[in-house]
């Protein structure tokens, strides 16, 4: 019994990790666009709008991604909508990387944006549906795992390709997108279809041989018999706007919040703009702000490793409230090193690259695995799938709205006459060329403050809204619901 269980947890973690690479793409694609952009400005003698413009429709195909194929994935299920996002990366790889003028730029990341989207809560659910309760977590941070590395990955390759010398370089960083996404494609092609998903269509003995071989032998029947329960249930509901009535209010709070959560305790503003945070503390140059970006990638990536082995000891609370309380203390500690910028000299870029190091493991423990693997077991089998795309489509718009309105905060909260300033190379349109200027950055010290008072706040939310989901079966969440329950009185 005891070979056959771990037979099972070996095929489930392949599948797992197979399907994960996905998240693999969602990193490289988000990470690598920031190391392009000096040099397709350049190649393309492109305005600072014109960037955001391309930036930006990135973001908007992930939500477009993330809203309008939830539904897809309810209907043909989870295998052939995460089989359409390989394709979309690997043809959206090719062509931006191919693309002649800035136009076609733009499309071509708006395509690759889709994929993002889609994959951003297909892969999630896909690897809850099909993993044994006790072990689920650890499997759904994979994913988690795959995206830290993918950004990481993508900062390097970004090294690799940058040449001073050659205003083409963008091109190789870009098609290098294509390995992941031919991984991805066929791999997934071996990947069985989730045995809830065939059940939920009345394939109940497909489902049934593939619940064998990655399921414990002696819970296979037992969880057939749950799942079809709880479908029957479903049917005795009527069928318009399921997920916002009111017996899934609370599953719908808590995924819209998580992913609020995640995203304005200002995680993005350090993947994004870490270069430029280093510069403002002191580092000098843009490759030493780089490499300090490196760095951050490579502490993600650590400390996800060990959210692994901590999500399903600890449990999901209370990873979030310590998560949580090192995330506040780091960003509070971050802000006072800048508000002390004169005074601290040149200790102060030390200091605030430790403290990011620090606020980066916090968050890659807690907020970073949970808000994805949260979002996946919350709602019941029927509406799991627009359900996660709704977790999945707040992620980004959260994203979006602290991305854009970043510098901005700055600017609001910094005290008159404590702005800091750097020598920077900037793109010059009238000349086409870059010329060294003197940039007042404002004083990033409110920001953080900002971004910590909104971390004391998700404290609160999550001691009423957080629920325990450690070892407890999909099934027995959604009968949670059903019972008019409240999260935190949810229980293994
Ligand atoms: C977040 C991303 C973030 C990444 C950092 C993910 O869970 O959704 O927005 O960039 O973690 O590791």
């Amino acid at each position: 019994m005891m070979k056959e269980g771990t037979y099972n947890k070996n095929v489930v973690v392949v599948i797992a990790a197979v399907a994960a690479t996905g998240g693999l793409l969602f990193g490289f694609d988000t990470g690598v666009i920031s190391g392009a952009i000096p040099f397709f400005q350049q190649n393309f003698q492109l305005s600072n709008s014109m960037i955001e413009n391309i930036t930006t429709a990135g973001l908007l195909g992930a939500v477009i991604g993330a809203a309008f194929t939830g539904r897809l994935s309810d209907i043909f299920g989870r295998k052939k909508t995460i089989l359409t996002a390989a394709v979309i990366f690997v043809v959206g790889a090719v062509w931006s990387g191919w693309a002649p003028n800035a136009h076609v730029l733009m499309y071509a990341r708006l395509f690759i944006g889709l994929a993002i989207g889609i994959s951003s809560f297909s892969v999630p659910l896909y690897i809850a549906e099909i993993s044994p309760s006790k072990i689920r977590g650890r499997l759904v941070s994979l994913f988690q795992l795959l995206i830290t590395i993918g950004i990481l990955v993508s900062y390097l390759s970004d090294l690799a390709f940058a040449n001073n010398n050659d205003v083409e370089s963008w091109r190789p960083m870009l098609y290098a997108g294509v390995v992941p996404g031919l991984i991805l494609l066929i791999g997934i092609l071996f990947l069985p279809e989730t045995p809830r998903w065939l059940i939920s269509k009345g394939r109940e003995e497909e489902g049934r041989r593939i619940l064998k071989r990655i399921e414990e032998p002696e819970i296979v029947e037992k969880s057939i018999q749950q799942i079809k329960t709880e479908i029957e249930k479903d049917k005795e509901r009527p069928n318009f706007s399921e997920v916002f009535r009111p017996w899934l209010r609370n599953a719908l709070i808590i995924a819209v919040g998580i992913m609020f959560v995640q995203q304005f305790v200002g995680i993005n503003t350090v993947i994004y703009y870490s270069p430029k945070i280093f510069m403002i503390a002191g580092f000098e140059g843009a490759r030493a702000g780089i490499w300090g970006s490196v760095s951050v990638g490579v502490v993600n990536v650590l400390f996800t490793i060990l959210s692994l082995f901590l999500i399903d000891k600890i449990g999901r609370r209370k990873l979030y409230f310590i998560g949580l309380s090192g995330i506040i203390i780091s960003l509070l500690a971050l802000g006072l090193v800048f508000a002390l910028h004169t005074q601290l000299g040149d200790t102060g870029k030390w200091l605030a690259i430790v403290f990011v190091w620090i606020y980066i493991a916090f968050f890659a423990i807690s907020l970073g695995p949970l808000g994805w693997l949260i979002i996946s077991e919350v709602f019941p089998l029927r509406i799991r799938g627009i359900g996660t795309s709704i977790g999945s489509l707040s992620n980004w718009f959260f994203n979006g709205l602290v991305a854009f309105t970043f510098f901005k905060i700055i600017k609001l909260f910094t005290v008159h006459g404590t702005g800091i300033i750097t020598q920077e190379k900037l793109y010059d349109a009238a000349t086409n060329s870059f010329v060294t200027k003197a940039v007042d950055n404002g004083n990033p010290a409110g920001a953080f403050w900002f971004y910590a008072a909104i971390g004391i706040l998700a404290i609160i939310w999550g001691y009423f809204y957080l629920p325990e989901t450690k070892g407890v079966s999909l099934e027995k969440i959604e009968e949670h619901w059903r019972q008019g329950k409240k999260p935190r009185d949810l229980k293994e």
